[in-house]
C-alpha cells in the first residue's frame, strides 16, 4: 500500500535493494509474475491488478513461496503508470492479455493508448521495454498502430527462445484450444 496515493512513490518505497524493476500490469491470478520472481531473484516484480480476491491469491503464494522480489499493488493500471511509479524507474513493463474491448465504440477503453505510451515511456528506464500479447488481432493492429505511430518506441524482435518467459495459465488455455497468440515488443526510444 503506497503511503500516499496522490504523489508519485521513489523507487526504494517498491524495493529498497536497487535491483532492476519489472511491472506486470493486470497480473490476473499472478502465474507470470511468480515465475518471473522464482526465475530471477535479482530482479524485482511489481505486479498491478486491481481485483482484491486476484491481488490476495498472489500475495499468498509469494508469502508462500518467500518471494521477497515480488510485490502486489492493487489499483488501476493506467493511474499506477500515469501517476503512482517513480519516473525512469522500470526496466521492463509486461501487458499479458488485457482487456481487448472488442466493439468500436469501446476503443477507447483500451489501456494502449498514446497518453498511456507517453506515461509509460516516462517511467521506463533508457533503453526499457514494453511487452505486450494479446489473443485478439484487432487489438494487436491497434497496439502496433499506437506504438509506431507514438514515435518513442521502437518495435524490436521477439524470437521465442530469446529469454525467459513464461505462459501465463490464461495463454496456456488460450493455446489448448488451438488460438493464435500475437506479441509485440517495443523498446523505449531515448527522449
Ligand atoms: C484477461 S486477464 C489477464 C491476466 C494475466 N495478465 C494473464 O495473462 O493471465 C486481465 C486482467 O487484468 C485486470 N485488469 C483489467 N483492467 C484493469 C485495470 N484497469 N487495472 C488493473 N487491472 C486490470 C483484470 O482484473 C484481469 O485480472
Amino acid at each position: 500500500m503506497p503511503e500516499d496515493y496522490f504523489r508519485r512513490v521513489s523507487p526504494r518505497e517498491l524495493f529498497t535493494n536497487g535491483a532492476p524493476l519489472e511491472v506486470d500490469l493486470g497480473c490476473g491470478d499472478g502465474s507470470f509474475a511468480l515465475a518471473l520472481a522464482r526465475h530471477h531473484p535479482d530482479r524485482n516484480v511489481l505486479a498491478v491488478e486491481r481485483l482484491l480476491g486476484r491481488v490476495r491469491k498472489v500475495c499468498r503464494r509469494a508469502h508462500q513461496e518467500q518471494l521477497e522480489n515480488l510485490r502486489v499493488l492493487r489499483l488501476e493500471a493506467r493511474y499506477t503508470v500515469e501517476w503512482l511509479l517513480p519516473l525512469h524507474s522500470v526496466s521492463r513493463l509486461h501487458l499479458l492479455f488485457p482487456d481487448p474491448w472488442p466493439k468500436a465504440r469501446h476503443h477507447r477503453r483500451r489501456l494502449v493508448q498514446r497518453d498511456f505510451l507517453k506515461a509509460l515511456h516516462d517511467i521506463l528506464v533508457p533503453g526499457g521495454e514494453f511487452l505486450f500479447k494479446t489473443d485478439h488481432e484487432d487489438y494487436f493492429q491497434w497496439t502496433k498502430v499506437e506504438v509506431a505511430a507514438s514515435g518513442i518506441f521502437k518495435p524490436v524482435d521477439w524470437p521465442a527462445d530469446a529469454f525467459f518467459y513464461p505462459q501465463t495459465d490464461f495463454e496456456k488455455q488460450w493455446r489448448a484450444e488451438g488460438r493464435e497468440v500475437f506479441r509485440l515488443r517495443a523498446v523505449g526510444k531515448e527522449s
